[in-house]
C-alpha cells in the first residue's frame, strides 16, 4: 500500500499591482527551486506551483509525513527566494507573510499557511486542492459542511451504502486553541451551532466514520493558520488552502464542487475588514481587482497515483459555475453600497485582529462620560 503525503504550503510574498497577482517570474523561481532542491534530489515525488491572486501556492507529494522539517524548510526557502525577487523589484507586499527572520523547524505560526494530508492510496484517488484569496479559513465551514453532511448537496449520503454512516468533523476554536470531534448525522445541530459561528470556529479535518486507520478515513484537511493572530497585528489575510478527497466512499468530485454553488458570505475583503461573497473562479480569473476582491476561490483537480500528481483540471473554469459567479457579483454590488457600515464591514470584534486598534488608540482620550 503506497502511503502518500500531500503538503500544500502557501504564502503571500509579493504581488502586483498592489495585492492582485503573483507575477510569473516569482512562480518560476518557486518551480525552479522545488525542482532543483527537492524533486531532483528525491526529497519529493512531484509538485505543482500556482497562484490565487497574490498568494503563491505549492502542492508537493512525498512520503515524509506531515510537519516534516525538510519539506517545510524547502517551502520556506522558496518563499524567501521569491520574496527577494519581489523586494529587489519593489513589488507590493514583498515578504508580507514571512513573519520570522529565519526558518525554525516548521512554518506553522511563522506566516505561511499549511494544509497537509497523509493517506493510503486506493485503486484511484481524485484529490481537489482549493485555494482562496482575500478570505479566512472559516470560509470553508459552509461548503465543507454541505459536502460531507448535507444530503441535499451530496447524493452519496443517501445513495452510497458506504457513506450512509456519515462523517466526523474535527473543529478548532481558533482563538482558544482547543478542538472537538463531532459526528454527523447524530450531532449535526451541535456541529452547525459551532461552525455557524464563523468568527470563532473552523473545520480543520473531516474523517469518514468507521474502523479503518486515519490514513484511510481522512477526507478533508483545511489550513487554519490565522496570519494576524500569529503576527499580533494586521499584515494581510489568511487566504487558506484545503485538500479534499473524492469518490468511492467519499463524496463524488461533482458533489465536492456542488458545495461551492452558494456565493456565501465570507470575511476578508478589502484590508481584511469586509465581508462579501466567495467567488469561484478559474486560475486565470483569480485576479481580485474590485475593492481588492471580491474574495476568490480556485479548485484544481488532480489524480494522485504512486505519489505523482496527474493534472490539474481547473475545476471552476466550467460554464456550470457562471450563474454562481453572476449571483456573487450581484451580491458584491449590493454589499459595496453599504460602504463602511456593518455587516459589509466586519464587526468590531473581528476588527480587533485587523485594522481598528490604531484608530481606537488615537481616539481613546476623547471619550467622555455621558452625564444626563
Ligand atoms: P464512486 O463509487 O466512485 O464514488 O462513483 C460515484 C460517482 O461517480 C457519482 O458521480
Ligand atoms: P492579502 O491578504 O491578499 O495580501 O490582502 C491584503 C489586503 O489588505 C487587501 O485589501
Ligand atoms: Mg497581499
Ligand atoms: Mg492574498
Amino acid at each position: 500500500m503506497v502511503e502518500t503525503t500531500i503538503s500544500c504550503i502557501k504564502a503571500d510574498v509579493g504581488s502586483l499591482a498592489g495585492h492582485v497577482i503573483v507575477p510569473e517570474p516569482m512562480l518560476d523561481i518557486m518551480r525552479e527551486h522545488l525542482k532543483k532542491e527537492a524533486l531532483n534530489k528525491g526529497i519529493i515525488d512531484d509538485f505543482y506551483v500556482f497562484n490565487v491572486g497574490d498568494d503563491l501556492e505549492t502542492v508537493m507529494t512525498h512520503n515524509r509525513g506531515a510537519n516534516d522539517e525538510k519539506i517545510h524548510e524547502l517551502a520556506w526557502d522558496g518563499f524567501i527566494k521569491a520574496a527577494d525577487y519581489a523586494k529587489k523589484n519593489k513589488l507590493y507586499g514583498a515578504g508580507q507573510d514571512l513573519l520570522a527572520d529565519a526558518f525554525s523547524g516548521n512554518v506553522r505560526g511563522q506566516g505561511p499557511g499549511v494544509a497537509e494530508m497523509v493517506f493510503e492510496e486506493r485503486k484511484s484517488d481524485p484529490v481537489i486542492i482549493f485555494a482562496c484569496d482575500k478570505t479566512e479559513p472559516q470560509a470553508f465551514n459552509l461548503p465543507i459542511y454541505k459536502i460531507f453532511a448535507d444530503p441535499f448537496n451530496t447524493a452519496g449520503l443517501t445513495l452510497d451504502p458506504t457513506m450512509i454512516a456519515g462523517f466526523t468533523f474535527e473543529v478548532y476554536n481558533l482563538y482558544e486553541h482547543t478542538r472537538i470531534m463531532l459526528d454527523t448525522p447524530e450531532e449535526t445541530y451541535e456541529l452547525l451551532a459551532l461552525i455557524g459561528t464563523t468568527s470563532k470556529y473552523a473545520i480543520k479535518r473531516v474523517f469518514k466514520k468507521g474502523e479503518g486507520k486515519e490514513t484511510q478515513r481522512i477526507a478533508a484537511e483545511i489550513c487554519t493558520e490565522k496570519l494576524n493572530v500569529s503576527a499580533g497585528k494586521y499584515v494581510g489575510k489568511d487566504d487558506p488552502v484545503a485538500i479534499v478527497r473524492g469518490q468511492s466512499g467519499f463524496p463524488a468530485v461533482g458533489e465536492i464542487m456542488e458545495g461551492f454553488t452558494h456565493a456565501h458570505i465570507v470575511s476578508g475583503w478589502m484590508r481584511g475588514s469586509h465581508k462579501g461573497p466567495l467567488l469561484p473562479v478559474s486560475v486565470k480569473d483569480a485576479t481580485p481587482t474590485r475593492f481588492d476582491g471580491p474574495p476568490r476561490i480556485v479548485a484544481l483537480g488532480f489524480q494522485v497515483g504512486n505519489r505523482k500528481l496527474y493534472g490539474p483540471r481547473d475545476m471552476f473554469s466550467d460554464i456550470s459555475f457562471d450563474l454562481v459567479r453572476k449571483k456573487a457579483l450581484e451580491i458584491a454590488d449590493f454589499m459595496r453600497e453599504q460602504g463602511p457600515f456593518e455587516p459589509h464591514r466586519v464587526s468590531e470584534a473581528e476588527l480587533e485582529y485587523t485594522t481598528m486598534p490604531q484608530v481606537m488608540e488615537k481616539l481613546k482620550g476623547r471619550f467622555k462620560k455621558i452625564e444626563e
